[in-house]
């Protein structure tokens, strides 16, 4: 303990000496003035080299607990010339490098420690997308600060989440890591989980048991062409501030520590490199003031993407496009030097890159305790807690989508007596239930659906018979005969389906997106059986569901629900818990029709309502329009019905409101929550709009029999745009307004915004 005070208080005691450097520009996010003069002090002392080394992020190998594993980084972690470390995930691994870093190094500047902790650290849960479906935002805070909880007390200070692009196209495998397709529902999850992982103020990353967090891609990693990652995307500067920026610029406004780079260009413009991104709007017209790291050796990659005629010059184009961390590509280190001894890069530049590093090391108290975030007794005790896992079952509950449900074939209830045939793949499949991204989540002990069921099912009349059936990715059909013929021995079958886990998730495109290998010729088996048929899908994008639609009973979307899936999706079948999820991703009816999204415009041919085969409009030969099951869709075991909505005035003025209600009655046998949304339309501006909006939404628990009312208000400010001129703001005229419980089923109504 002595040792370490003495390193921090030998580098305040410096700090305080009073001599700063020309701050030029530079705003600090914290806003603090003490903070502002230990910056500019420990700054003052820094070499070129110190201080490029602070811009420079390295990955150690996982969970070190032996001699430090990177031979490569270790003399320059002893120099001080490594800012940041990534995938170190113990506390003794990190102490190891920490005390590497601090024994050596002339300044002994804290290393900072990061990680990719998406959805759990140690206690997984649901993906990013299958979180997202259940609307709930402060579940989705929750999972953030437990994840925050287990990971800080393994000594990580930095998340690289949440990953907040928006997700148009399903072949594009991080569609699990994203919030869906809708703009306002995104920037909504973005603040959430910002303020999950960093709490609600600056100051609360001083907790340890808080972290910074990341934005990621800026910007539009999401739109890349034909879904291919890393591929190039080509939008307007109006789709990037009306569909992409919203939840960068409401994570920012959330307090973000870090943004990250996306891979991908813009319109000719690789992100990474892109002044436009990262000083025009992120730090100069949102003012941000934390810091901004690539992503993975994004820098190297200026040069393939032939910006760049060399790493040099690749690292001139990111520094001056305001990058002020390199992950792992080496590229700062080994070029800024020369290229500020050649004029090309300012030193300024450069300190006011390592100002904004310096300050979130001081803001999490690195410099008062290296060691603070280094306690081996609370690393054990903090992972994996019963109330963590209990969260991680509810916020699952609440991330699974109803598809179908012919025959009220879901809830099986306790008190029948029954047999069951689970056929499938994923019916014991555990370690595709973390996902991708799923940290140091242990895959071999997520709950399969198989556990699941047995445990809610014990002491009960229901009896399972299991066949696998087929294999998750393979074509055979040798399993076929054990599953068929279980399942004639059955009353109902479950058949449990879907991609193995690094189907998707980075790299992992599919230009085909049906159920992989022979699973759906199985479905086509069983489904000769006339046995009822439930599909429990786990998978991490939306799939071709179009002949399981048309041909099985019931079908439940689990995606990946982490460490608890198989007891989460137990209690849904058995129906302790009434689904509740909808739709944040549209489902196409195949792969021809992507990028498909509910909030499209309408086009100069658009095809009539009552005639979807009308020649000449755009339409396609082969298949409708309209996707398998839209966004904002999900189904309950009780239903819903919905009033007539009323409006309060066919007139919004300026400073005036409208109120928009609507009453929801539980008509079914069951209680439930009802997630019901309220969409507006711009019918005539100077640019085209969407054909409706998400502007509203709320998440009622109506009891059976019981009617809640629920009441929106609409102001203009909720209807601002990127108008003709580049300005952001309103236009005067017809809107409609559209209330429902998806984006289709909606009742309209309409008002006009008067000057
Ligand atoms: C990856 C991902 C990024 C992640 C980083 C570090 O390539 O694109 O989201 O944070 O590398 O693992």
């Amino acid at each position: 303990m002595k040792r370490k005070i003495l390193i921090s208080a030998l580098i305040l005691s410096i700090a305080g000496s009073g001599c700063t450097t020309s701050k030029s520009e530079w705003h600090s996010y914290s806003g603090d003035k003490t903070i502002e003069h230990k910056v500019d002090s420990v700054l003052s002392l820094m070499t070129l080299e110190e201080k490029i080394g602070q811009m420079t992020q390295f990955s150690s190998h996982g969970d070190i607990t032996g001699p430090i594993v990177n031979e490569d980084i270790e003399p320059y972690l002893k120099k001080g010339l490594i800012g940041s470390i990534f995938n170190a995930v113990t506390v003794e691994g990190i102490r190891k490098l920490q005390e590497q870093a601090l024994a050596e190094s002339r300044l002994k500047i804290p290393v900072l420690f990061g990680y990719d902790v998406v959805h759990g650290f140690k206690t997984i849960f649901p993906i990013p997308l299958a979180e997202s479906c259940s609307w709930d935002l402060y579940q989705i805070k929750k999972s953030a600060a437990i994840a925050a909880e287990e990971a800080s007390a393994a000594g990580i200070a930095w998340t690289f989440a949440p990953m907040i692009d928006i997700v148009r196209d399903a072949r594009w495998g991080r569609v699990m890591e994203g919030a869906g397709e809708d703009t306002y529902l995104g920037a909504l999850i973005a603040e959430a989980k910002v303020k999950g992982f960093q709490g609600n103020h600056w100051k609360d990353l001083y907790n340890t048991n808080t972290i910074l967090a990341c934005a990621k891609h800026f910007c539009a990693y999401g739109a890349a062409e034909s879904g291919r990652d890393y591929n190039t995307v080509d939008v307007s500067d109006r789709t990037l501030r009306e569909v992409y920026f919203p939840p960068f610029k409401a994570a920012k406004d959330a307090g973000v520590a870090t943004f990250m780079t996306a891979f991908n260009e813009i319109s000719g413009i690789p992100c990474t490199a892109s002044k436009y991104l990262f000083r025009d709007v992120l730090k100069d017209e949102w003012q941000f003031n934390g810091f901004v790291v690539t992503d993975y050796t994004a820098i190297n990659e200026l040069v393939p993407h032939g910006v760049a005629q060399d790493e040099e010059q690749a690292a001139e184009l990111a520094v001056n496009a305001g990058v002020d961390m390199d992950m792992t590509g080496g590229v700062y280190l080994h070029n800024l030097k020369t290229l500020v001894e050649e004029g090309k890069v300012s030193e300024n530049t450069i300190d006011n890159a390592v100002r904004r590093i310096l300050e979130m090391k001081f803001i999490l108290g690195l410099f008062d305790d290296p060691y603070r975030y280094l306690d081996e007794k609370r690393e054990k005790e903090t992972i994996l807690k019963p109330e963590f896992l209990q969260a991680a079952r509810e916020i699952g509950n609440r991330s699974i989508v109803l598809l179908k449900n012919n025959n009220q074939f879901f809830p099986i209830t306790k008190d029948r007596q029954l047999t069951v045939a689970l056929i499938g793949p994923m019916v014991k499949n555990r370690t595709s239930m973390n996902g991708e991204w799923s940290a140091r989540g242990n895959k071999n002990e997520s709950a399969s659906l198989f556990d699941g069921l047995t445990e809610k099912y014990k002491n009960t009349n229901i009896k399972f018979l299991y066949a696998e059936g087929c294999d998750l990715k393979e074509p055979g059909t040798e399993g076929f005969a054990e599953a068929i013929n279980i399942a004639r021995k059955a009353d109902i079958i479950i058949a449990a389906m879907g991609e193995d886990y690094n189907w998707s998730g980075e790299a992992a495109s599919r230009s085909n997106i049906k159920l992989p290998g022979s699973q759906q010729k199985l479905l086509k088996e069983l489904k000769k059986t006339g046995k009822p048929i439930g599909l429990v899908l786990m998978n991490g994008r939306p799939l071709d569901l179009s002949w399981e639609d048309k041909n099985i009973d019931a079908i439940m979307e689990a995606w990946y629900l982490g460490t608890m899936a198989g007891h989460s999706i137990a209690d849904v079948i058995v129906g302790d818990y009434n689904p509740s999820a909808k739709l944040t991703m549209s489902f196409p009816r195949n792969a021809g029709q992507l990028p498909i999204y509910y909030n499209r415009k309408n086009t100069g041919r658009p095809l009539p309502e009552d005639n979807p085969k009308m020649d000449y409009r755009s339409s396609y030969l082969d298949v409708e329009n309209s996707p398998l099951y839209p966004f904002g869709y999900g189904l309950s075991y009780t239903t819903f019905q919905y009033s007539k909505p009323s409006i309060s005035s066919g007139i919004l003025t300026k400073n005036g409101e409208l109120k928009v209600s609507v009453t929801i009655t539980n008509t079914g046998n069951y209680d439930g929550e009802e997630i019901v949304q309220l969409y507006i339309q711009d019918v005539t501006a100077s640019v085209t709009r969407p054909i409706k909006e998400l502007k509203g939404f709320q998440k009622l628990n109506i009891k059976k029999g019981e009617s809640v009312t629920a009441d929106f208000i609409i102001r203009e400010k909720d209807l601002g745009f990127l108008r003709l001129d580049n300005t952001w703001g309103t236009e005067p005229g017809e809107y409609k307004v559209f209330v429902g419980n998806d984006s289709e089923n909606v009742q309209e109504l309409k008002f006009s915004l008067v000057e």
